[in-house]
């Protein structure tokens, strides 16, 4: 089977930046306890009139304008979000037609934090089948939309924006995608949902009232399963890969909150050098947040051609995945 390699890489934020000091003065709330539980310092937030198609063709046209592709030569597009712009038509479609792409089709992709890690494996198997040759993977979200500023549990920890990495062929067993790890467990699903507008609990003015279309965070609950599942996959891949964690150049991590990254790190036995943490600008942008931490990774010099990459990921649901790469530019 021929190889998937990552050829080109967009992110978007909007520029409006919230931070934990505004934050102080909406809920009750600190900067210190923000920054000591989170991580988190600051979050982008888009303006009234943007939604997540907006934030998807940014970052989209950042990563074929890296790549000089135009959007005629893509043949799949994938819309990694929990925040769509309306439950159909797809956001895909619209992204779509913002690009001008033509003869291409494409889907969003619902795994809540896993779904840019779900949506770039499917990608690579696209490729690898030979079905395909160029896929562009867009995990967007505008979480503000769906946030409640008045829990602080909740509206502190997520932010706005947009990723993009393009997936191509490639017949160079050493560069590309090497082998991913996903697993889903229904059990968790209570933990965190925004639980009214689809068809279990219709929008009504009562769940409006009731503030159901807002994220319900059961905090706890969350941090303990992603702490023990987001090693478990990862440690679980790289023994399935025969890869050490000597080996491994960067994690690059869902970031959902510093303290879990730390954990998953010190379990896995990576140094700090060996781990991309930039939750701190950005908070959880949800399908974002991979691409978004992969960027400031290249861009700091953190990430070259021949390294071997471990992106890793829990979210609502609970989804959980892993994925290895040798990053190919
Ligand atoms: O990417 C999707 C997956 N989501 C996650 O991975 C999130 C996982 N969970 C977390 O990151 C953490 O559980 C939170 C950051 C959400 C909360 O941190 P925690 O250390 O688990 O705090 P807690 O929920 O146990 O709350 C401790 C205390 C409580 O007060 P009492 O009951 O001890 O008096 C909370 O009411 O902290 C209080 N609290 C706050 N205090 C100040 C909760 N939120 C805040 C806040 N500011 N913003």
């Amino acid at each position: 089977m021929r190889g998937a390699k990552i050829t080109a890489l967009g992110c978007y934020v909007p520029p409006k930046v919230l931070n934990n000091f505004e934050l102080e003065s909406m809920v009750d709330t600190t900067n210190e306890w923000i920054l000591e539980r989170t991580g988190i310092r600051e979050r982008h937030i888009a303006e009234p009139e943007v939604a997540t198609s907006d934030l998807a063709v940014e970052a989209a046209r950042v990563a074929l304008s890296e790549r000089g592709m135009d959007p005629s030569e893509l043949d799949a597009i994938l819309v990694c979000t929990v925040t769509p712009d309306m439950l159909f038509p797809a956001t895909a479609c619209l992204v779509q037609n913002r690009l001008g792409a033509r003869e291409v089709w494409g889907f969003d992709l619902i795994a809540a934090c896993c779904s840019f890690l779900y949506g770039l494996d499917l990608a690579a198997d696209l490729v690898r089948s030979g079905s395909h040759q160029r896929v562009l993977v867009i995990g967007a979200d505008t979480m503000s939309r769906i946030i409640d500023y008045s829990d602080r549990a909740t509206c502190i920890l997520f932010g706005d924006g947009a990723g993009a990495m393009l997936v191509e062929a490639t017949d160079d067993p050493n560069e590309g995608i090497i082998d991913y790890i996903h697993e889903i467990d229904g059990s968790g699903g209570d933990s965190l949902k925004m639980p009214a507008g689809g068809s279990r609990i219709p929008a009504s003015h009562k769940t409006v009232d009731d503030k159901l279309h807002f994220v319900h965070q059961e905090g706890q609950q969350v941090f303990k399963f992603a702490v023990r599942r987001m090693h478990e996959v990862a440690s679980n891949l790289l023994e399935r890969t025969g890869k050490s964690t000597s080996e491994i150049k960067l994690l690059v991590p869902h970031q959902a909150n510093m303290r879990i990254i730390n954990a998953t790190a010190e379990r896995l036995g990576l140094s700090p050098e060996q781990v991309v943490i930039n939750i701190q600008h950005y908070g959880n942008t949800t399908g974002a947040t991979i691409p978004l931490a992969t960027r400031d990774a290249i861009r700091d010099g953190r990430l070259q051609k021949g390294d071997l990459v471990l992106f890793a990921a829990v979210g609502a649901g609970f989804t959980t995945g892993a994925s290895l790469w040798r990053w190919s530019y």
